[in-house]
This record gives C-alpha cells, structure tokens and sequence, in this order.
C-alpha cells in the first residue's frame, strides 16, 4: 500500500519492486571486477542456476475463505524471538559493492528488524559494525582459522560485539573455482579488502613480523596462509563448543548423514546452503536437500536456509518444506551497489512485503501454520 501511496504521490519507488531484476542493473553499474565477484558463482554458474530452478520445481496451492486479516510473521529461532523469519547472510568484502559497506548494510537490517550475520572476511572491524547498527541483532559468522589463538580472539571479540549466535562456514576452506574472478585476476582481499577483521585483531597482529602499514603484502600472505583447514574434522567441532557459549550453527550443510552429525556433535542449527552456488559447481541445488535434511534433523535442530531465494514466494516455499528462516545473500548486495544503506532497506522491506502478501493470498497467517501440504510438485518435476 506505501508503494501505491507514494506512487500516486508521484513519487515510486527508486529500485524495482522485482527483486530478480537488480542483477542485470547491478551489471550495468558495478565495474567488471566487482560485478565477477559479488554476481558470479563457480565454474559455469549451474549450480547457481540449480538453486534458483529448485524454487520452480514447487508450486504454491492457496487456499481460501480464511480470514487473513490479523497476520503474525514472527518466528523462534536459536531461542529467540525474530519479528520476520529472514536474516542477511555474512557477505565479505561489501566495499566491493559499496563505500557505506557492512556499516550501511547492517544499519538497514536493524532498522528493518532483521539479524544481520557479520562476515569474517568482513570490509569493516567488527568492532565498527556492531557500533553502526545500535542494538540491533546479529549473529557472527566464522571462517575458521588453522590457529588456534586467531579463532579464540574472532570469537571473544564477537561476544563482546553482542553477536547472539555463531555460524561456522564449513563449505569455503578452499575457494571455489570461480571463473569470473580468475579471469581477470580480480582479488580483493590482494588489495586488503574484507581483512579488516584480521587486520585489527592482536592475535592476528602478533603473527607478523612487522606492522601491517610497514608491509601489507606480508599482511595479506599471512592472512592468506591462515584462513581456512580443509583438515578439519567433526572432532574439532568440541573447540568451538569450549570457546563459544551461545548458538552454534553449521552453515553449509546439504547432506542428511552431515544433519545427524550435527545433531551429534550437539550444535544448536544448520544452515542448508551451497554458498550462493560459489563452491562446488555441478552442486544439488540447494532448496533441493531441504526437506531431506529436515527429516534427518527433527526438531533436534533448528534448520535455516539460503542460496537462491529472490522473491517472497521462495521465501514461503523454504519455510513451507522446513526452514525456520532463510538468510538472503547476493540480492541485499545488490541493493547496497545499486543504492547504500536506502538500496538494502528496499530490498529487505520488498521482500518481507511480497512474502507477508503471498502469505495472506495462499490462507495463512503465519510461518507455524506452513508445511509442506502447502505445495505440490510442478507438472514435470521429478
Ligand atoms: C558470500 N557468502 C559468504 N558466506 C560466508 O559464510 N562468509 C562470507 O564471507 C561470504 N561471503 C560472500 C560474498 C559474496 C559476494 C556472496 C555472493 C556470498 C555466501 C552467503 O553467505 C550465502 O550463503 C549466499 O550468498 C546465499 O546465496 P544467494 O542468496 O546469494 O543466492
């Protein structure tokens, strides 16, 4: 109704209300570089493009004379209260997209309510981020370090930053081979771009030989030689437990066999994802393994979602097949290269506002009254 309102007022709004379009603009505005690296995926992008046809594989069923007037969207997750079941995903690097960066990104979500997950590849210190966004919720999401002190200081100074919860990535030891970035040798963290956390950190600090100003070439070479482990195991997860008290969430999960293990190792949630189809390209979508690693997880976990979603109806689709909330990553990126702190609002209020409304249209009320009895599969889909 505002959209109507203020454009009857003349004035509409300033980014499509289609959130599928802001790709193509972002193209147009975003130097070749950035546009690789915030629009781009591994390999030939069919991954990529699996996520976003898993969505079509459902289809809706509404259903009528129900009464949708009074509707609730808020959701129960990792023990809290969220007003709306969305979140934004820990994107690296946001000055890649914008000079407001994660500041102007985590401000919109505050004020539009939603967590925002703070990167560890982050652009901006954590420290700065947290001050920028008041008291509004977010969680920290970690790449886990091969040392030991690195990963134990990310994860104080996270608690002293307010994160409620931490989502440990498990997908991105080694970064995928993402062809748009290789080609032309676009890097940004070579230009010290989304190492802000390590940078600042004196854990990190106290690993080089001199300061960071004296010689950022080392700097980045040591963060390079430092992130990720792909000698990680299950067993490690007791590290984690021992120095992180709250939520802990696994993002990246995709097979049922990893949710029992999760259950086992004693996390708190998962987050099925394929990283935006960024990693392994020729990858399931990600929608795809949804309902079987909400079989596997029972109510033992609580199960978020993202990769793919764009629009309202996939965010109803997600929670319909088991998803407590979804986490939206490239298209509030988009809205922060297209138009800063205003770009992200639009962008998270668009899609709360197509979701509330597909909701209401489809004879629900709130997300505890969808399952999958809401959908069938399409015409065609196996
Ligand atoms: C990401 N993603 C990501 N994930 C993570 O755990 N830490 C990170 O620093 C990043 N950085 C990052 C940068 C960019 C440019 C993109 C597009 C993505 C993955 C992100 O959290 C999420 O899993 C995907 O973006 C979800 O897919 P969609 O919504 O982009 O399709």
């Amino acid at each position: 109704q505002e959209i109507f309102r203020k454009g009857v007022a003349g004035a509409p709004p300033r980014l499509p209300t289609d959130l599928t379009r802001l790709e193509e603009l972002v193209a147009e505005r975003l130097g070749a570089g950035p546009v690789g690296t915030v629009v781009g995926a591994a390999g030939d992008g069919r991954t990529a493009r699996a996520n976003r046809e898993a969505f079509d594989q459902w289809r809706i069923v509404p259903r009528m004379l129900r009464d949708v007037r009074v509707r609730d969207l808020a959701v129960e997750v990792l023990g809290r209260r969220l007003p709306v079941p969305v979140a934004l995903a820990p994107v690296g690097a946001l000055a890649v997209a914008h000079p407001g960066a994660e500041r102007a990104a985590a401000r919109a979500a505050a004020a539009q309510g939603v967590p925002f997950v703070l990167s560890s590849s982050s652009s901006t210190p954590m420290e700065e981020v947290a001050e920028a966004m008041g008291d509004g919720e977010r969680w920290f999401q970690l790449y886990w370090a091969k040392d030991r002190e690195v990963t134990k200081s990310f994860l104080a100074r996270a608690r002293a930053c307010g994160c409620t919860a931490l989502l440990v990535t498990l997908d991105t030891w080694l970064l995928g081979w993402r062809p748009a970035d290789l080609d032309q040798a676009y890097m940004p963290f070579l230009h010290g771009v989304g190492t802000a956390n390590h940078f600042t950190d004196p854990a990190f600090l106290a690993g080089l030989a001199r300061p960071v100003e004296e010689d950022p070439q080392a700097a980045v070479t040591h963060f390079f030689r430092l992130s990720g482990d792909p000698g990680k195991t299950w067993e490690d997860l007791a590290f984690l437990r021992e120095h992180w008290q709250g939520p802990l969430v696994l993002k990246g999960i995709q097979h049922p066999d990893d949710a029992r293990r999760a259950v086992d190792a004693g996390v708190d949630g998962v987050v099925v994802s394929n990283h935006g189809g960024r990693q392994v390209n020729g990858a399931v979508g990600s929608l795809d393994v949804l309902p079987a690693v909400v079989g596997a997880a029972g109510d033992r976990l609580d199960v978020l979602f993202d990769s793919g979603v764009r629009t309202g109806d996939d965010v109803l689709k997600a929670l319909a097949l088991g998803a407590r909330a979804v986490l939206l990553g490239r298209p509030y990126v988009y809205g922060l290269a297209l138009d800063g702190e205003p770009g992200v609002e639009h962008v998270v209020r668009t899609l709360l506002a197509e979701f509330e409304l597909t909701l209401a249209l489809s004879g629900f009320t709130s997300p505890g009254e969808l399952g999958p009895d809401c959908l069938v599969r399409a015409p065609g889909a196996g």
